[in-house]
């Protein structure tokens, strides 16, 4: 095989054809990363902990732009959803008690504190409190 045929077999055609369209940001998936979110404010909604994800320790959910987690303790933690990087929303980690963000690795602990960047600001910690099965989250 030559060099021009491995690199028309391999996509190097695809290639051509994607590369003006980022040069010229035309195409919205070589735009820039989401901006953060501001933390929601004036929260208060209720989540049944029967069934889902917060039915067994470990799981997580997001709702109205917040993740709610249930420790493998038991507890429940909730802060803002979205990194204060660039807007991706972070990810619980039963196993480290903390938050991930999937999109450049910055990391927060429990309460929402800032652990590893390149996040520098933390994320918003809410109020939880169990009623039965009924977790209340609220500012
Ligand atoms: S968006 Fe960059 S670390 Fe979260």
């Amino acid at each position: 095989m030559t060099r021009k045929d491995f690199f028309t077999r391999v996509g190097f055609g695809a290639a051509t054809l994607l590369i003006p369209a980022c040069i010229g940001g035309l195409a919205s998936s070589c735009e820039s990363e989401d901006s953060p979110s501001a933390a929601p404010t004036n929260v208060d909604f209720t989540l049944d902990t029967a069934t889902g994800s917060l039915a067994a320790n470990g799981g997580f959910l997001v709702h109205s732009g917040i993740v709610v987690a249930r420790t493998n303790s038991g507890a429940f933690l909730a802060v803002s959803a979205s990194c204060t990087h660039e807007g991706t929303n972070v990810n619980y980690n039963a196993s480290g008690n903390e938050f991930i963000c999937p999109n450049h690795g910055a990391q927060f602990s429990s309460t929402g504190v800032v652990t590893q960047g390149p996040a520098s600001t933390n994320l918003h910690q809410y109020n939880t409190s169990l009623d039965g099965t009924l977790l209340r989250v609220f500012s």
